[in-house]
């Protein structure tokens, strides 16, 4: 039977008694409305250890004053009933007050990760999800945790904090998990405006034509950015946040595509109440895959 425990110190507890008797355990982080892509790092948590945890938590500290905290949406007893159908022995599902109590003060900021693509529209956001993430791994003290390559500057940071703080944790990366037309799953895809959800795809089509283009030679990434916030713009009721080039270790900026370089993308889409904010990416190849 899955197990929905609240407290800090009980989740604790429980995750130190299945270590002391020999048990690996694994986590999957989320802020829930879970979709195919939260299932799917589920199932592959799941097959890396023997007892599974999923926190479910809409941290608010990664939420910038005018961002959409209040809009992101959230369904407790479906998300329960999802997680009931996997291999979840435990929802770790705290509250603001029980994660921030009176006094709390401590931040864990990675910095250089931290600065580029959407840490310059989101200013406060990474020094949310790296201090949140830190204390979801010492509250579960999972062997293994597993994240999705769909929030690629947040799996980086997961991995230089981890590394850094010396936390006894392997990070896996799993695939972004897309529709069948290629939108990226997310939960923020409830609040697009299902009459302007061809707006929504123009992140996924930016990324297979800058492969296309890259593949034909293309590899000027000045020129590759002015034409696909041109194809981007193309999409009715969208406005570009980034078009980035970048180095997929350092995620700095680069001039030329090699085979390093991921195309990292936001875009604001209208939706039913006002604008959601997507993210895509992938990596750009000089040369056509396969
Ligand atoms: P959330 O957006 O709920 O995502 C939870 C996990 O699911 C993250 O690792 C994210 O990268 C992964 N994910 C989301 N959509 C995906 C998709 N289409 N394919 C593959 N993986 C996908 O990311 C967060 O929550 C928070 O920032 C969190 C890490 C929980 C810290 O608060």
């Amino acid at each position: 039977m899955m197990q929905v425990i609240h407290h800090p110190q009980e989740m604790q507890a429980w995750s130190r008694a299945q270590t002391r008797s020999g048990a690996t355990v694994g986590l999957v982080p989320t802020m829930g409305f879970f979709h195919e892509g939260h299932l799917s790092l589920m199932r592959t948590a799941a097959s890396l250890c023997d007892f599974l945890v999923v926190s479910l938590f809409v941290n608010p500290t990664q939420f910038g004053p005018n961002e959409d905290l209040d809009r992101y949406p959230r369904d407790f007893e479906r998300d329960i009933q999802l997680a009931e159908k996997e291999q979840v022995a435990v929802v770790f599902a705290p509250t603001p007050e029980l994660m921030y109590p009176k006094g709390f003060q401590t931040e864990v900021q990675v910095r250089q990760l931290a600065a580029h693509l959407c840490g310059k529209s989101r200013p406060v956001h990474f020094a949310g999800v790296a201090t949140v993430v830190s204390k979801l791994l010492n509250i579960v003290q999972p062997d293994v945790a597993v994240f999705g390559e769909k929030d690629f500057q947040q799996l980086a940071i997961v991995r230089r904090l981890v590394a850094d703080l010396n936390l006894p944790v392997r990070i896996v990366g799993h695939p972004t998990v897309r529709e069948k037309d290629g939108l990226a799953m997310s939960s923020r895809n409830a609040n697009l405006d299902p009459a302007n959800r061809a707006a929504a795809l123009s992140l996924f089509t930016a990324l297979q034509l800058a492969q296309a283009q890259a593949g034909q030679g293309q590899l000027s990434t000045a020129a590759l950015t002015v034409l696909l916030e041109k194809h981007i713009h193309s999409f009715a009721g969208t406005t570009v946040d980034y078009v980035s080039f970048v180095n997929s270790e350092t995620l700095e900026p680069i001039e030329v595509v090699d085979e390093w370089t991921v195309l990292a993308l936001a875009v604001f889409v209208e939706g039913k109440a006002g604008k959601v904010r997507l993210i895509d990416n992938g990596f750009v190849l000089p040369r056509q895959r396969g």
